[in-house]
């Protein structure tokens, strides 16, 4: 190896090339996280993707394959606007994009998403602008063993590898989604934390970081409070998990699920889209799916709810509960809703997240509590301030050992050493 140590460190020389070697790779290659994994269970986790130019609600769908109605919901975008497919989103918007987490020859990795080759594209192109840097030119070669990335075919189809983690869908034992963050240059760790009300050294658990020193391109996970679902292994949406602040549309477009703000507990109804459903009454009772009614009596509070409990064989499962609570339960509050975004609100970076909606609801004494019924409709205070406002790109960054922090240590040290000794 062509690397000069000092005589005096000789007898560490074979752990210092090792170190400087590992600290070129560090260098060099944009970080990312990296989760192992070993069954071949997929699971839900968003991507943080910045438009590289206007594009239509349908085309960033089409570019990631997935439902243009999840990626509304994901972002709590009112789905009830007219011809909102079609709707133009401008260049710079950030978004979170729902994908499917998959476990890939032991590490966690999404790919189901295929790029069509269109003529004067380049793999830099493709990778940094229109994925917006959640790929590298490198990683679309090794996919699809390109031998000449000069020669590309116009129409080809290409694999497109994406960063995600899942982590059991936990963060500190609580429910949470993993948010693939693209860092910015104007980005810091403190920053990204206060934008999704975490912390730094939650963060650099997460991405088993040494130090809170990012870059620009790295890729880090950022952990989402989510509410979880809890269907059976067989039903087709197990596993839903819906970040804190948003909704997710599932079952055939029948059922509507909604997260937040109030507490985490996931909350489910039928879909204002007028599609053909299978029954949403909840067996030997009236009530439809997402009724809850309350009753007070001296014991406390005796509450029927029909749940949601996933989508079995082309079926909406009901689940009918009733339990006896200290208080009766208020109103059911919604994420608040934005109008599809026409213009990218800049600045967020040094703001911390924004305000929540304060909508207060009352602590109804009455027997029933009507929940409201269809999908909450845009409510202009709400403003084009949630998630989508942003102009923050999500990347997730894996680190793949945890022993990195002590590496960089290891390597400060070394460093030190050398520096002395010359
Ligand atoms: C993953 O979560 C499930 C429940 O959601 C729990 O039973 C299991 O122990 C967790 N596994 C790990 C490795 O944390
Ligand atoms: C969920 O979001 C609401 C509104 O943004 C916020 O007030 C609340 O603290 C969040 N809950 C958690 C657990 O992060
Ligand atoms: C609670 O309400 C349900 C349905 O209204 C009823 O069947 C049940 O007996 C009630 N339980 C109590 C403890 O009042
Ligand atoms: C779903 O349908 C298939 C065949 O129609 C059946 O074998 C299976 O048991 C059904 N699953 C459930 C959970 O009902
Ligand atoms: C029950 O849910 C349906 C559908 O969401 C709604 O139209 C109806 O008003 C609800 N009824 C009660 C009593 O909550």
């Amino acid at each position: 190896m062509p690397v000069t140590v000092p005589a005096s460190l000789s007898s560490f020389s074979t752990l210092f090339v090792f170190l400087i070697f590992a600290n070129a790779v560090v260098l060099v290659a944009p970080k990312s996280t990296i989760e192992p994994c070993s069954n071949s269970n997929s699971c839900n986790a968003l991507l943080g993707y910045t438009l590289y130019t206007d594009l239509k609600v349908s085309e960033v769908a089409s570019l990631f394959q997935i439902d243009p109605i999840s990626l509304l919901t994901s972002n709590a975008i009112d789905i009830s606007y007219p011809d909102v497919e079609n709707h133009i989103l401008p260049s710079q918007l950030f978004l979170k994009v729902p994908i499917t987490c998959s476990c890939v020859d032991g590490i966690r990795k999404s790919v189901s998403t295929r790029y069509k080759t269109r003529p004067s594209d380049t793999l830099s192109f493709i990778s940094d602008s229109i994925y917006a840097g959640l790929v590298s030119s490198d990683q679309i070669r090794e996919a699809n063993s390109i031998s000449d990335p000069s020669v590309l075919d116009v129409g080809q189809n290409l694999v497109v590898p994406l960063p995600c983690t899942c982590f059991n869908g936990t963060d500190n034992s609580l429910p949470a989604i993993y948010l693939s963050y693209v860092v910015k240059p104007v980005d810091t760790l403190a920053g990204i934390a206060s934008r999704y009300t975490t912390t730094i050294t939650d963060l650099m658990n997460v991405n088993a970081m040494g130090s809170s020193a990012i870059n620009p391109g790295d890729i880090i996970a950022v952990p989402l409070p989510a509410c979880a679902s809890n269907f059976p292994r067989y039903a087709s949406d197990n596993g839903l998990i819906v970040p804190n602040g948003s909704y997710a549309i599932t079952a055939s477009h029948c059922v509507q699920c909604s997260c937040g703000p109030g507490n985490l507990k996931l909350y489910c109804m039928p879909a204002s889209l007028a599609v053909s459903c299978s029954s949403m009454q909840c067996r030997n009772s009236n009530l439809m799916l997402g009724n809850v009614t309350a009753q007070q009596s001296s014991a406390g509070c005796n509450v029927s709810a029909c749940g949601y409990g996933g989508f079995v064989n082309g079926s909406i499962v009901t689940m009918l509960s009733t339990s006896l609570q200290p208080r009766c339960p208020g109103v059911q509050q919604f994420p608040p809703l934005i109008a599809p975004p026409t213009t990218v609100i800049k600045d967020p970076t040094l703001a911390p997240a924004p305000a929540p909606q304060s909508e207060v609801a009352g602590s109804p004494t009455s027997s029933v509590v009507p929940s409201t019924s269809s999908l909450p409709r845009f409510n202009p205070a709400g403003g084009p301030a949630g998630s989508a406002s942003g102009v923050s790109a999500a990347r997730s960054l894996m680190n793949p050992i945890d022993i990195l922090p002590a590496v960089a240590t290891l390597l400060l040290f070394v460093k030190l050493m050398i520096f002395h000794s010359s």
